[in-house]
């Protein structure tokens, strides 16, 4: 079976090629990028449009598969940002009919959990997904996901961009923060861990307190913020593992491409005998592989459910 699978949560629109043996045909993305703000939800609908034709035809391409070799189209029918979910429904439809393919909708959130056991020969893993949006602390509970932990307001990674909108750094900001914090050293920060959830929010404050009245080079903010949240972070996934005995660790999500945060984990999963994987970095980012693969697992349950903006992964 051959799945295409088309990501449209947020600034990366993706089309991958899947198939149930696990092999990755073709993934390709295109992502909205800005070097003076944030994401501008109708630059990313305007982005996604524009580039939705050509990304799917280097995949077929990639793949060596035209459209008669694929079974059905899977989508990211959520959480994510509501016009963009609804121009990627949009896209996923119009080929849905021209080639005759039926739609399954999935949850990104799943999907980003599905592939990185897709790739690791991992029995039962304690998942960290950290992205932009999300900072969650996962394990499989009997029928559905569970969620342990989780932040209290924003995600690690907007949290990050958002330092980055502060200081000029662009977006996203995670790879310069992470290059830049190599320079840096420890100004302090609120740690800001309730019970098994973390809070972002009042540490961005004193950031731009720092930063503004010139008390903290940003240098020195990149390398402190990083230390402070991935501790944070860090601290509530022990203790999950802790609870609930596991003895893997699975990193999931963009901010698993910094390797500070990598190594803060691998010490914690050394200490505990536990052992540590990471989604490898062409995966672990918003791709469209993850939605196909999740969508071929979850093909009998879901079909075009439209999209859904607040759907957790919990909720599955
Ligand atoms: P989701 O919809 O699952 O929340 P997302 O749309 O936020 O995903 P991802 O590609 O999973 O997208 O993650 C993007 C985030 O990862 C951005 O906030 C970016 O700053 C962050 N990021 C990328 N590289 C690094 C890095 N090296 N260090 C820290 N953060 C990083
Ligand atoms: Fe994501």
């Amino acid at each position: 079976m051959i799945i295409l699978g088309v990501e449209s949560t947020a600034h990366t629109f993706g089309v991958g090629i899947v198939s149930h043996t696990k092999k990755v045909l073709a993934n390709v993305k295109d992502s909205y990028t800005s070097s003076l703000h944030g994401m501008i939800p109708e630059e990313i609908v305007q982005h996604h449009l524009r580039v939705a034709d050509g990304v799917l035809a280097r995949a077929l391409e990639q793949a060596s598969v035209t459209w008669a070799g694929v079974d059905f189209i899977a989508y990211s029918a959520g959480p994510g940002i509501d016009p963009v979910l609804w121009t990627g429904h949009r896209i996923v439809t119009g080929w849905a009919k021209k080639y005759g393919k039926k739609l399954v909708g999935v949850n990104h959130c799943c999907a980003h959990l599905s592939v990185g056991m897709m790739v690791n020969s991992l029995r039962d893993p304690c998942y960290l997904y950290v992205s932009g949006v999300n900072t969650q602390v996962i394990v499989q509970g009997k029928k559905k996901y569970v969620v342990m932990g989780e932040t209290l307001d924003i995600g690690l990674g907007n949290m990050l961009d958002k330092f980055g909108r502060i200081v000029g750094l662009g977006f996203p900001a995670g790879p310069q923060i992470e290059q830049l914090a190599l320079k840096g050293k420890y100004v302090e920060l609120p740690y800001v861990v309730k019970g098994m959830d973390v809070s972002f929010s009042g540490i961005l404050t004193r950031i731009e307190q720092l930063y503004k009245s010139g008390k903290a080079t940003v240098d020195d903010l990149c390398f402190s913020v990083q230390e402070t949240c991935f501790a944070m972070v860090a601290e509530v996934v022990e203790r999950a593992m802790a609870h609930t005995g596991k003895k893997e660790l699975l990193l999931i999500g963009g901010v698993a491409a910094n390797k500070r945060f990598a190594v803060m984990l691998e010490r914690m999963c050394q200490d505990r005998g536990a052992r540590f994987t990471v989604v490898p970095m062409d995966l672990a980012g918003d791709q469209g592989a993850m939605i196909a693969w999740e969508g071929y697992l979850r093909r009998k349950t879901y079909g075009d459910i439209e999209v859904n903006p607040q759907w957790r992964a919990d909720e599955v």
